[in-house]
Formats: C-alpha cells, sequence, structure tokens
C-alpha cells in the first residue's frame, strides 16, 4: 500500500509526493506548514485531500507544482516526481511548461484568476497559445470546444462575454474549462466549489467526474468538505496540523475511520448525523498553528481519546495499517471503538 492507500503501482504512479516539507519565514524563525508529507495519484485515479482550514492542504499542492517560492516560501526537503520527473529544483521556466499543460490548475480563488478586462474566450485561448503552436483562429475553436465540454450552453456565443457576464457557477466552469483546455494528464481542483451553493456544486462535481471518465486524467481533488469527498473521491488523504493523518480508500475510510480526527470529521458531517439521528457534533477546540504546534501528537489538545502518558510526549509517526496509513499512537487500540461508532455508516450519498 502507498500513502494513499492505493495498491502499490510502481510505474503507473502519475504524481508521487515524497517527505515534502514547506516552510515560512516569519518573524519568529521558520514556521513548518507542510510537515513530511507523502501522497501519491495514479493514472485514472481521483485522490481528494481533505482537512480544516490551514492544514497545509493549499501550500502542499503549490509547493508541488513549484508555486510557494513565489509566495516567499521555501520547500525545504522531498521529492515530488510526476510522470519520473523530478519537479523540486526543476527551473521556472520548465515548471511553466508543465503547469497549464500536462498539469491543470484549478485556484482556490477563481476571480483571482480570470482577467476582468478580456473575454473567457480569449483567456482560454491564450492557455493554449502558450502551450500548443496554434493559430489563434484554432485556439479560439480550442476555447469554444472546451467550454462545451464543461456544459456551457452556446459556448460559441459565450466565448465573446467577459467573466462577470457569469455566474459563480459558470465561472467556475470556465475555470475548469481553461485548465483541461491543453488535455492535462493530472488536474489539481483547490475547492473548486466551496464558495457554490450545494445544488451548482454538485454540478460541477458531476462535470469534474465526466471529464475524468472521458478523458482518463488523473484529479487531486482537494477541500475541507468529507460530502465533497464521498462525492468524487477514489481514495482519501486526511491531513491534520502540515501532516497527513490518515489515507485510505474511500469506502474503508468512511466505513472504519482509524484516525480519531478522521472520525471527529464524520461525526461532524450533517448527513451522518442525519442517519444517526443526531445533530452534527464538532469537533472540540481549535486547529493548531505553525507557530505553536503541539508536542506528541499534533491532534491530542482536541482528541477525546488522548491518553498523555501516551499522546502527548514523542512525536507520532504515520504508520501503515491494513487499509492505508494512520498517525495515531492508539490507532490498534481504538480500531474497535471508532468502527463501531461508524458500523451503520457508509459513504453518504450527497444529492
Ligand atoms: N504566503 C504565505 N505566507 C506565510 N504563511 C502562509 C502563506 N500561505 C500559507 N501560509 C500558511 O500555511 C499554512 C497552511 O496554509 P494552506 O493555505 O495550505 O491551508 P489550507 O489547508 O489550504 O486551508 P484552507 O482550507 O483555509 O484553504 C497556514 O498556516 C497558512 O497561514
Ligand atoms: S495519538 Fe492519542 S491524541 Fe493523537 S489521535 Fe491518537 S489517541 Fe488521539
Ligand atoms: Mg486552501
Amino acid at each position: 500500500m502507498d500513502q494513499t492507500g492505493s495498491p502499490p503501482g510502481g510505474g503507473d504512479k502519475l504524481l508521487e509526493i515524497r517527505d515534502l516539507v514547506v516552510q515560512f519565514p516569519s518573524p519568529n524563525g521558520l514556521l513548518t506548514v507542510v510537515d513530511h508529507v507523502s501522497l501519491s495519484v495514479g493514472r485514472n485515479d481521483i485522490v481528494c485531500i481533505v482537512g480544516e482550514s490551514g492544514s497545509g492542504k493549499s501550500v502542499t499542492m503549490q509547493a508541488a507544482v513549484g508555486l510557494v517560492q513565489p509566495k516567499g516560501g521555501r520547500v525545504s526537503g522531498g521529492s515530488v516526481k510526476f510522470e519520473g520527473q523530478e519537479l523540486v529544483g526543476m527551473s521556472s521556466r520548465q515548471l511553466n511548461r508543465i503547469r497549464g499543460d500536462s498539469i491543470g490548475f484549478i485556484f482556490q480563488e477563481p476571480m483571482t484568476s480570470l482577467n476582468p478586462a478580456y473575454t473567457v474566450g480569449d483567456q482560454i485561448a491564450e492557455v493554449v497559445r502558450r502551450h500548443r503552436n496554434v493559430s489563434r483562429r484554432d485556439a479560439w475553436k480550442r476555447a469554444v470546444e472546451v467550454m462545451d465540454r464543461v456544459h456551457i450552453a452556446s459556448a460559441a456565443t459565450r466565448a465573446g462575454d467577459y467573466p462577470h457576464q457569469f455566474s459563480g457557477g459558470m465561472r467556475q466552469r470556465v475555470m475548469i474549462a481553461m485548465a483541461i483546455a491543453c488535455d492535462p494528464k493530472l488536474l489539481i481542483a483547490d475547492e473548486p466549489t466551496t464558495a457554490l451553493d450545494v445544488t451548482i456544486q454538485a454540478r460541477i462535481l458531476e462535470v469534474l467526474e465526466e471529464l475524468q471518465r472521458e478523458s482518463g486524467m488523473s484529479v487531486l481533488f482537494i477541500t475541507h468538505d468529507l460530502g465533497v469527498v464521498a462525492e468524487i473521491a477514489r481514495s482519501v488523504v486526511v491531513m491534520y496540523g502540515a501532516q497527513v493523518v490518515e489515507s485510505a480508500p474511500v469506502d474503508e475510510l468512511f466505513r472504519s475511520p482509524r484516525h480519531p480526527y478522521t472520525a471527529g470529521l464524520l461525526e461532524a458531517m450533517p448527513q451522518v448525523a442525519l442517519d444517526r439521528g443526531h445533530a452534527p457534533i464538532a469537533i472540540p477546540g481549535v486547529v493548531a498553528q505553525a507557530y505553536a504546534w503541539p508536542q506528541g501528537c499534533r491532534f491530542h489538545p482536541r482528541c477525546t481519546f488522548c491518553k498523555p502518558e501516551v499522546c502527548a510526549d514523542a512525536p507520532v509517526p504515520l504508520m501503515p495499517d491494513d487499509h492505508g496509513f494512520v498517525r495515531c499512537a492508539r490507532a490498534a487500540e481504538l480500531r474497535a471503538t471508532l468502527g463501531q461508532a461508524a458500523t451503520e455508516r457508509s459513504v453518504p450519498v450527497m444529492s
């Protein structure tokens, strides 16, 4: 098993992140905001990274494709291989060639990625021209084609519209169209549905799944919403306090979470609570912060299963188990308890 809980694939891994460490300078020295994170994405795969705000989801993926250095961050360790090629240390020119071409990226803030002064057709065509040696006319044709693929009605006409003429959901489709314009092998989607209402969110997830099925591209999807994970993921990586705390195939994660944090996220899901006849139960306490990681298990101040003599001293390693990986010193003891709480639980249907 690898750290996403997928079977070992050797050569068929598209993206392999190993022991990635990312730091940002602060008045108190370097803050480690991604701490030895490992995960991988196979071909034709959909992997979700899930975790609360500030857990390091976005920075992990930005670092993987060389986007933290421009923001003042640094990759202090680890390796990121895309199709076997090392991306850490690659020149920005080479990375620019890969980003937008073999790796499509949908950023967390769609409006900052669209220029209000240009039509959406021009902006998608520009991405195509940056990576392909094609005429303006063919680039525009491709823009209309991909807008059509993400089901924007009357794509040929709408390509001539400006971003403000699109609703939030339609703008997000434009972002997807832009990210898939060059037929990427991997699409990284950072919270692409968070700002949308539930119905529109469900439609966008359908579009992404359809694209994935038809093109065979892999998707790495970042979200803080386990409902979205249930909808789209095949395997899941749970992050807390800059570290991976659990990874597993999606069905197994929902049926039998092995980390108290994952179990807490599940209990906080409205759909799960409704099934079990109670109100959602929020995880107590506040998210750990990089300037003051708790000693021992970073989740211990919030964990109802914490035994200080076991959990609060030494760092807890990420260990393999039968369904993936888990970072909990009491995982074996708690297995029955956490599994029991989840007996009736399966992957909830969202829409
Ligand atoms: N440019 C930056 N400079 C300094 N610190 C940063 C920067 N970008 C992110 N961080 C810090 O890195 C940590 C991880 O941030 P990240 O954006 O990856 O979180 P996230 O899991 O994506 O959260 P969210 O769900 O809110 O998007 C946070 O503590 C954040 O404050
Ligand atoms: S190591 Fe201890 S505190 Fe951390 S998740 Fe496991 S039981 Fe909870
Ligand atoms: Mg983020």
